[in-house]
């Protein structure tokens, strides 16, 4: 059975440039479609804000049952047989897709002539579905996941869309990467199917780059792994991404969310990104001590959260353990 969450899909992976760019008919009507469109299966969980306090419940075909506060603790399984985990091996330094072909880069961020990108070490482009928000399959890469790859310092500026990821000063973190949809392409995303995963050591700093249309999320926490919640979903701090969404005139978004650290009750981790120059940010210290146009549980379902881009080239810069 597959588990989902509309409202943690509203805030993560519809929210950015798509928002920014929509026009207002369909900017008001987001929510509304989404209610009404996103039908719920049994076992799924259902999540509510009522006057400031969430509530969450497994949607038993059409009624709700056994509420509980989901602070504190956290839904129950709804059977025996929900689990959609998938057991990844132990990250080795990089697994997943590596470009290592010598560079012309003088600053990892400098732009193209001509806004001539490269796409070398990208599979091919899927094409995007033609739906919207939470039903939207923008490019997930064939083979699956090929449209995310790290890249070395002097390569990065090649790249159209591409971050660096800054270490924590003091330990080892592992940041994942997956696309929104799952290789079912469904929103499994996140539920283990990381599809690029780095360890960066302390004070180093490591380049990847996103093709066109990518939309997804990373998480960053310390040690081996990312974690878990009970149903497989990695569990810490997400840096959600949308880059050059074709379906919304190439624009990119991205924000910093803690939504399923918090939910499943487990310490968010510190994570900032902005534009290499600082223009635009989003950002939470660790322990969510300082929140900054990024979204913990309380701005969940909230439009608009986070740093929008014109089409074209972005270059991002993410700090991880931010404090
Ligand atoms: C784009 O860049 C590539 C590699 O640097 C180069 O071979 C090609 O001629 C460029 N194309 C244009 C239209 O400038
Ligand atoms: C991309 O598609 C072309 C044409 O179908 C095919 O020849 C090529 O092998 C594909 N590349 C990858 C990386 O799958
Ligand atoms: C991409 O653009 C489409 C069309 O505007 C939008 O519905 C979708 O939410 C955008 N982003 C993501 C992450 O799907």
């Amino acid at each position: 059975m597959q588990l989902k969450n509309s409202l943690f899909l509203l805030t993560a992976l519809t929210a950015g440039s798509a928002v920014a760019r929509m026009h207002g008919h369909e900017r008001r009507h987001a929510h509304h479609h989404l209610q009404h469109e996103e039908k719920r299966a049994v076992g799924d969980i259902v999540y509510a804000n009522f006057n400031g306090v969430w509530k969450s419940w497994i949607n038993e075909f059409s009624g709700v049952t056994s509420t509980t506060s989901a602070s504190g603790s956290t839904p129950t399984t709804a059977s025996s047989g929900t689990s959609v985990v998938t057991v990844s091996a132990v990250p080795t330094a990089s697994s997943g897709p590596t470009v290592t072909t010598p560079g012309s880069c003088k600053e990892w961020h400098a732009f193209q002539d001509g806004d001539n990108y490269t796409r070398e070490g990208f599979g091919n482009k899927t094409m995007n579905n033609g739906e919207k928000y939470i039903k939207y399959i923008g490019n997930v890469g064939d083979p699956y996941g090929s449209n995310i790859i790290e890249v070395s310092e002097s390569k990065a500026c090649e790249y159209k869309h591409v971050i660096r990821i800054d270490g924590s000063e003091k330990e080892t973190w592992t940041i994942a990467f997956w696309n929104k949809m799952g290789p079912d392409l469904k929103l499994t995303g996140w539920y283990g199917n990381a599809v690029l995963t780095l360890k960066i050591n302390p004070g180093e700093s490591k380049y990847v780059a996103f093709d066109d249309d990518s939309q997804g999320a990373w998480g960053a926490a310390k040690g081996d792994s990312l974690p878990k919640d009970q149903y497989g979903g990695y569990a810490c701090t997400w840096g959600e991404f949308d880059f050059g969404n074709t379906s919304n005139e190439g624009w990119s978004g991205w924000d910093v969310s803690a939504i399923q650290a918090q939910m499943a009750g487990l310490d968010v981790q510190g994570m900032r990104i902005c534009t290499h120059d600082n223009q635009k940010c989003s950002a939470i210290s660790n322990l969510a001590k300082l929140v900054e146009n990024a979204y913990t549980a309380l701005e969940a379902g909230v439009d608009g959260i986070g740093g929008e881009w014109t089409a074209g080239a972005l270059r991002l810069v993410v700090n991880i353990d931010y404090e």
